[in-house]
């Protein structure tokens, strides 16, 4: 197959995940705040993907060093490409490995976008405490963990639940209250709290099709074309008869406490 004419792939994605510019640089400037010049911070990046956040906030905070870990080989390619172009290869690393157990860390600055069931292998909702247990080891005193992470808005209808992803249940996700106190649980002070907007979900939800929406529209006889079609049709039925409305993305900064839990 010709790369050249095989459908793109996240091509319109700033992020992987919403995540609006304004709030990005918002966040990158609350936590910047905690460098100094004597002390850069170091940064992890759970399940980085491309690792954008984590190049934006290298980028404002200087001397700070990154590592991002993923399994992806295609994306983590992307974050290498992109630290070149912006000049800071030499401040990051792109790991492909798994973030179970990882042996990387503690860091003043951790990030899990999207990305905590690559913590642990325990099954949804237990997936969570699970990684904010084990992110509250790899944070180092005084720094900042941010978790991106779904929540229920509300609880999801029977007829949403069956459209969504295979086996979708209501006791799959927690709602916001519910994760913040799971984060005091695991030893952490909710520094900020903040919910992703409509705007942010449908600029992510569009961008993540757009480009095979495209592809699809200009090449209505290549071979992939049934499986692509077929494949944006299932998404974007999940997105609008599924899942938009009920689910929630939050992003917690959190602190740890002095104390770490037992
Ligand atoms: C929704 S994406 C989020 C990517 C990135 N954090 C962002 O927000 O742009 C989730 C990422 O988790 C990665 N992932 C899944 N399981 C993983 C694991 N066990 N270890 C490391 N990364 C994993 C996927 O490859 C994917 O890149």
């Amino acid at each position: 197959m010709d790369d050249a004419t095989s459908p793109p792939r996240l091509t319109r994605l700033t992020f992987h995940g919403p995540l609006s510019e304004d709030r990005a640089a918002r966040m990158i400037r609350r936590l910047s705040a905690q460098a100094t010049p004597t002390a850069p911070m170091s940064v992890l990046d759970i399940g980085c993907g491309w690792g954008e956040f984590m190049l934006r906030f290298l980028e404002a905070t200087p001397g700070s060093t990154g590592v991002g870990i993923d399994l992806n080989e295609e994306d983590l390619a992307r974050g290498r490409a992109n630290a070149e172009a912006r000049g800071l290869a030499d401040r990051v690393h792109f790991l492909q490995e798994s973030a179970a157990d990882t042996a990387h860390g503690p860091a003043d600055l951790v990030l899990c976008f999207g990305a905590s069931h690559a913590l642990s292998d325990a099954p949804p909702p237990d997936h969570t405490p699970a990684a904010l247990h084990a992110l509250r080891r790899l944070v180092t005193p005084g720094g900042r963990v941010v978790l991106g992470e779904g929540i229920w808005q509300r609880t999801p209808t029977p007829d949403e639940l069956s459209a969504m992803w295979p086996d979708a249940s209501p006791g799959e996700h927690h709602d916001l209250a519910d994760l913040v106190d799971l984060a005091i649980a695991a030893g952490f002070r909710p520094a900020w709290i903040e919910t992703v907007n409509n705007d942010e979900w449908e600029d992510f939800e569009s961008a993540y099709q757009s480009d095979v929406e495209e592809w699809l529209a200009a090449h209505p006889g290549h071979p992939l074309a049934a499986e692509t079609h077929d494949r944006v049709d299932r998404h974007r039925a999940m997105w609008l008869r599924g899942y938009r409305g009920p689910l929630g993305l939050a992003y917690l900064t959190l602190i740890p406490t002095t104390t770490p839990p037992a």
